[in-house]
């Protein structure tokens, strides 16, 4: 492996994530306030005549049923990057996963990007950051944000970014579930519901995103920002797996100022005062035999380590 190229990009949640109507081409317009944590997924590029990709036994979710041809993300990241450059689509990748899988929290964007970064390097194709990420705008919503990192408001499908800064370093605690939801579901749900209602519901706003949340965040008021967190889509996650809504409560229970579905679910991200609530809330969890990682943010975006 001395020639293999390892990239590692982050896992998201969604401090704010506002959902407008659904638009003609399948989306729907949102404002959202995407944050990197420190939960990454690494992709290792190695110079091959043909592309294939596998997954890591050692990653620490389990990989053994994921699909690994022309559907998979990270296949389609390294032929898109080689068809726009002209580079041979050459690359034995490689991918140890953290990031759950279906678990709303970015981990297919997050293996995209550093597709992108790492084939880039391998190839020596140049392409710049903006570059790649506008190539990652083509792949989904959510890799253009993966290959920034950092904190930033996302616009339009969500690949619209305007970086957004953090100040001072914020404490998670992650618990994930063993089964995932599909993103299409949980829209499907939201507009489902938006349907049912609508007529106590009103038409549905367009997306938007509160100032107080993004001052909360400037200022690295932690307390302030735990009371602006929203979610769209956690009505709709909680209606398909009502057994989150006592694991939101548990979490607060353990020391949490608040709990929050990420993205379109079903992970639970539950903030903490600092890093030493973080570990008491995170064993607390851990000791009712949930599974859990302590992490803080804001995370760089997809990066060479080696
Ligand atoms: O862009 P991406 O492929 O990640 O989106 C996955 C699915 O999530 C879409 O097919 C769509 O059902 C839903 N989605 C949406 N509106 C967005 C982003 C995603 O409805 N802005």
């Amino acid at each position: 492996m001395s020639e293999a190229v390892i990239v590692r990009a982050p896992g998201k949640i969604n401090l704010s994530l506002s959902v407008g109507p659904l638009e003609a081409d399948g989306y729907h317009s949102l404002a959202t306030v995407f944050l990197a944590v420190g939960l990454h997924e690494y992709v290792a590029a190695e110079p091959a005549d043909t592309l294939s990709v596998e997954f890591d036994p050692a990653s620490s979710i389990p990989v053994a049923d994921l699909a690994t041809d022309d559907s998979n993300l990270v296949i389609r990241a390294a032929k898109l990057l080689a068809e726009t450059t002209g580079h041979p689509a050459g690359a034995r990748l490689r991918v140890k996963k953290h990031v759950p899988v279906a678990g709303g929290m970015g981990g297919g964007s997050a293996d995209a990007a550093a597709t992108l970064v790492a084939c880039n390097e391998l190839w020596g194709t140049n392409l710049t950051r903006t570059d790649l990420e506008s190539l990652a705008a083509q792949l989904g919503s959510d890799v253009p944000f993966a290959v920034s990192g950092g904190a930033a408001i996302g616009t339009g499908r969500g690949e619209q970014l305007a970086r957004t800064l953090v100040g001072g370093e914020l404490h998670w605690v992650l618990r994930f579930n063993d089964r995932g939801i599909s993103t299409p579901a949980a829209y499907r749900a939201l507009d489902e519901h938006r349907e049912e209602f609508a007529s106590d519901l009103g038409p549905v706003s367009d997306p938007a995103i509160d100032p107080v949340l993004l001052q909360a965040l400037r200022a690295g008021d932690v307390r302030a920002l735990a009371s602006q967190l929203v979610n769209d889509l956690q009505a709709p996650a909680l209606r398909m797996r009502p057994e989150l809504v006592d694991a939101l409560a548990a979490g607060e229970q353990a020391g949490a100022l608040t709990g929050i579905v990420s993205g379109s679910g079903p992970t639970l991200a539950f903030l903490a005062r600092d890093a030493q609530d973080a570990a008491t809330i995170a064993e607390r969890l851990r000791a009712e035999g949930h599974r859990v990682a302590q992490v803080s943010s804001p995370a760089e975006g997809a990066t060479r380590c080696q």
